[in-house]
């Protein structure tokens, strides 16, 4: 098996421990929160934590709670981004999305308890991690969750319709809207450790650096696959960006210059890592997976 699917398989597992089974008196509310974490997803915020746990020679258990709970926050965020009152979709991980399956004050409470569930992991005893560092990550995901972070974004892009957006204004709202989970993915690994003298200090910086070049390519790679693929190969429908009139990448930039800008974005995260030998391999391999993903 490869590494990645090891790491898909482990963190299945892990979520189907966290979330509530589904024979209680909020039976429905337990089955919609299982039905958009559980089976689908490419688990690439989760990957991210363990690879860069890997590059940092960190046992996998004690990543395990951090990469599940920024797969809640995402999940989460996927609910209510696809509500009638954000994009409108219909379809998410090839089945229909929370409000379709479900309805759509479920699917909006299923969103916010899976929000509060990745806090509520994070704040029990973690296993291998000091106090200090535990804070340390819940800051990293709250601020990379809210009003600073992916939030914000969304708020941009939601006012983003119909507008013209210069390429900084573009950038500013990808690194948050997508941009902010993933470099928290990276970061909450670098206090996955039980020691309060911050040895990883000039590691955690190169980190960052990879981070944000592949949170911004995952986002400009989502917004070209919109206008290349296809919605079966998506799960999602594909066209829903110039549908919806979104300001994208490919719709600014022109389709030529948004793959160049893949191109810088991923040799910048293959050079912040430099520093790292074969340890840090794992986290090459997402950087290419990112730039060149069809789904
Ligand atoms: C979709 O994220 C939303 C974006 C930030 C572009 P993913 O492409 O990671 O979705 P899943 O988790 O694989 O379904
Ligand atoms: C979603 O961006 C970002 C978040 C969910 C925070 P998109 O709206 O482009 O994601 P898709 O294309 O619906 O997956
Ligand atoms: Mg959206
Ligand atoms: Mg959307
Ligand atoms: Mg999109």
């Amino acid at each position: 098996m490869k590494p990645q699917e090891t790491y898909q398989h482990r963190i299945e597992t892990v979520l189907d421990a966290i979330l509530p089974n589904a024979e209680t008196s909020t039976q429905k509310l337990h089955e919609a929160m299982r039905y958009s974490v559980l089976g689908g997803g490419k688990r690439v915020r989760p990957l991210l934590v363990y690879a860069a746990g890997e590059a940092l020679g960190i046992d996998a258990d004690f990543l395990d709670k951090p990469a599940a709970a920024i797969e809640l926050i995402h999940a989460y965020s996927l609910i209510h981004d696809d509500l009638p009152c954000m994009d409108d979709d219909d379809l998410r991980r090839g089945k229909p999305t929370s409000h379709i399956a479900f309805d759509e004050a479920t699917a909006v409470l299923a969103g916010d308890a899976l929000q509060t569930l990745a806090f509520e992991i994070l704040s029990q005893p973690l296993h291998g991690i000091s106090a200090k560092n535990q804070l340390k990550i819940l800051h990293t995901l709250t601020t990379a969750s809210g009003a600073s972070g992916m939030v914000k974004g969304q708020m941009i892009d939601l006012g983003a319709i119909g507008q013209a957006l210069t390429e900084s204004q573009l950038e500013t709202m990808h690194n948050h809207k997508t941009g902010a989970l993933i470099k928290a993915s990276v970061l909450m690994a670098t206090y996955c450790n039980n020691t309060d003298d911050d040895v990883l200090l000039s590691q955690r910086e190169n980190l960052a650096e990879y981070a944000d070049a592949i949170g911004l390519a995952f986002q400009v790679r989502d917004d070209i696959l919109d206008i290349q693929s296809d919605t079966e190969t998506l799960g999602k429908q594909q066209g829903a960006d110039s549908a919806a009139d979104k300001p994208t990448y490919p719709s600014i930039l022109g389709m030529d210059s948004a793959k160049e800008k893949l191109y810088q974005l991923h040799q910048k995260a293959l050079n912040s890592l430099e520093s790292f030998g074969k340890e840090a391999d794992l986290l090459r391999e997402i950087a290419g997976f990112i730039v060149k993903r069809i789904a």
